[in-house]
C-alpha cells in the first residue's frame, strides 16, 4: 500500500542470503570505520542482507514469548527501530515483515550526519541507518518486572548499548560482504521532525552503509 503522505511504496526486501564466504574470523579482521563512501546504490538483495543482520528476525519465539531478534535488547523489549534513509524517501524497517515501511518522501541522508562532519567527509553514502529508540517498548514490554526498566538513567543506558549492538552487527555484515560502514553521530534535531517522532522517541546514532570509495586496503 502507498503511504498517502509520501507517495513512497513499500519495499519487500527479499529473503536475506549471505553474498560471501569468509570465515568469521576473516570477518572480524576486516571490520573498521570507512568514512570515505561512494554513492552507488546497494542492490535490495544487500539491502535485505544488511538489515537481517541487522537487526532481523532470528527465531519465531525468543525471551519473553516474542520474536527472537539477530542483536540483543534488555528483556527482549526490542525498543530500537531502524529507519532507512535512501535518495528517494526515508523507510522504516519492519522485522517481522522483511520490509521497509514508507516515513516520509526526500532526501534526509545528509541529516543522518552530524553538520560538523559533513563539509570534512562530504558523505555520498547510498544508505543511512538510523537509530531511534522508542521509550514506550522499554516501558511496555513483558520483561517490564526488570527494576532497571522503571529507572530513566538505566533505560538510557539500555537503549544506547542496544543500539550499540545492532551498529556492531552492521559492522560485520559490511565486512563479510565488502561495504564500507561509519557508526556517526547525526543531525538529531532536524531528524526528530523530518520522521515526525513521538516524544517518546529518542534518535540516537546514524551509520553510513555503502561501497568503498577508496579501493580500501583490506589488509
Ligand atoms: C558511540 C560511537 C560514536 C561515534 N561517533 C562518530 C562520529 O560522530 N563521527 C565519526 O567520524 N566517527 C564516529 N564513530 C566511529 C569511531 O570514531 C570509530 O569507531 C573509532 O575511531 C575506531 O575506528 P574503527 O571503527 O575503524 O576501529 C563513533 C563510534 C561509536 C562507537
Amino acid at each position: 500500500m502507498t503511504n498517502p503522505e509520501t507517495k513512497l511504496r513499500p519495499i519487500e526486501l527479499p529473503q536475506p542470503v549471505a553474498e560471501r564466504t569468509l570465515s568469521f574470523n576473516e570477518v572480524v579482521a576486516q571490520r573498521r570505520t570507512i568514512r570515505e563512501i561512494a554513492a552507488t546504490p546497494l542492490t535490495l538483495a544487500q539491502l535485505s542482507n544488511l538489515l537481517w543482520v541487522a537487526f532481523g528476525v532470528n527465531r519465531k519465539v525468543g525471551p519473553f514469548g516474542v520474536t527472537g531478534r539477530t542483536a540483543a535488547s534488555a528483556s527482549n523489549s526490542q525498543e530500537i527501530d531502524v529507519y532507512v534513509a535512501l535518495e528517494d524517501g526515508t523507510y522504516l524497517y519492519d522485522a517481522v515483515t522483511h520490509r521497509l515501511n514508507p516515513v516520509s518522501a526526500g532526501d534526509s541522508r545528509l541529516a543522518a550526519i552530524n553538520p560538523r562532519q559533513r563539509t570534512v567527509f562530504r558523505s555520498t553514502a547510498p544508505v543511512q541507518l538510523i537509530y531511534v529508540a522508542d521509550l514506550h517498548c522499554l516501558t511496555h514490554t513483558i520483561g517490564f518486572k526488570e527494576p532497571g526498566l522503571h529507572d530513566p538513567e538505566i533505560q538510557k543506558s539500555y537503549y544506547f548499548v542496544d543500539c550499540g549492538m545492532i551498529g556492531g552487527n552492521v559492522y560485520l555484515v559490511a565486512a563479510a560482504q565488502g561495504l564500507a560502514a561509519w557508526f556517526h553521530n547525526c543531525d538529531k534535531a532536524t531528524l526528530t521532525k523530518s520522521l515526525t517522532l513521538r516524544p517518546e522517541q529518542k534518535v540516537l546514532f546514524a551509520q553510513s552503509v555503502g561501497w568503498p570509495a577508496v579501493a580500501e586496503a583490506r589488509q
